[in-house]
């Protein structure tokens, strides 16, 4: 689902990104093509780069970790980008509470439903079916990503987005003293949080490879096959709403916390 975009209420003065026909090195961090390159995301997918945890890395840095030419990379980004398409550069400029408000009521929810609903259908096919080992292996890993993913969730929701609506609520107010936090930082924070993602990422790909990418063939049984698709979809979705976080709300609300810190009285600042 997308987001209900409106252009009221832009936020300015967080600092910028490069737009629309920016130019693509080897130095282009991963994060600035998926955001503002048409097809960009679709040219990350074609490499297996990790767009979603990996956005802060360069395109040299990611192909090398993958032992892929650059060069190779930027030609599949210039190949999808001639075919056109969509990117998230919107969301560079809507309001932060409107993005952090679809990722509580449309992504989180999603995550709870998907965990009440895979763990089930996990364990019933592993018991239906003991002649498929990994399935057994997909309860253990499901269990391992919900049992780190709704934790994650929670803490968001009550540490991590309450301080940056304060942000940017203060933002509209030059003089106003910063919002009170429990930590020096907010990178304190979204460090954990990109901790917390890149394992969740992990087990995704540990999900996917005992799967061998959720093959299925003529003889796959309709649980195992609903099964399957539940976590494809899950997958999809989870790596959809890791981007939004990382690369679009996290480097977005910690360029708002330098701009509200520094135009905070000085007695009400806090040291860095
Ligand atoms: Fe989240
Ligand atoms: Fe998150």
């Amino acid at each position: 689902m997308g987001l209900d975009l409106t252009p009221e209420g832009a936020l300015g003065g967080e600092g910028t990104y490069s737009r629309g026909d920016m130019e693509i090195t080897p130095d282009t961090l991963v994060r600035e093509v998926v955001l503002n390159v048409p097809g960009g995301v679709a040219a990350m997918e074609k490499h297996r780069i990790d767009y979603c945890c990996g956005g802060s890395k360069t395109l040299r840095q990611v192909a090398g970790e993958l032992g892929l030419r650059v060069e190779w990379v930027l030609e599949t980004i210039a190949k999808e980008r001639e075919g056109g398409g969509s990117t998230d550069a919107e969301l560079l400029d809507v309001p932060l509470g409107q993005v952090v408000s679809q990722l509580v009521d449309v992504h989180h929810v999603t995550n709870r439903d998907a965990a009440a609903a895979i763990l089930p259908m996990a364990t019933r096919a592993a018991s239906a079916h003991p002649d498929r080992p990994e399935l057994a292996k997909l309860v253990e890993l499901g269990e391992k990503l919900f049992g780190a993913l709704l934790p994650h969730l929670l803490h968001e929701e009550r540490n991590l987005f309450p301080y940056v609506r304060a942000l940017e609520a203060a933002a509209d107010k030059p003089g106003a003293p910063a919002p009170v936090a429990l930590f020096q930082s907010i990178r304190h924070v979204l460090d954990d949080m990109e901790h917390e993602h890149e394992h969740c990422d992990l087990l995704v790909q540990a999900l996917r490879d005992a799967t061998a990418s959720y093959a299925m063939d003529e003889h796959t049984p309709a649980d195992v096959r609903a099964l399957y698709e539940a976590l494809e979809a899950h997958e999809k979705d989870l790596v959809r709403h890791m981007h939004l976080e990382g690369n679009v709300v996290f480097p977005r609300a910690e360029r708002l916390e330098v701009k509200v810190r520094s135009q905070a009285p000085k007695s009400s600042r806090r040291q860095a």
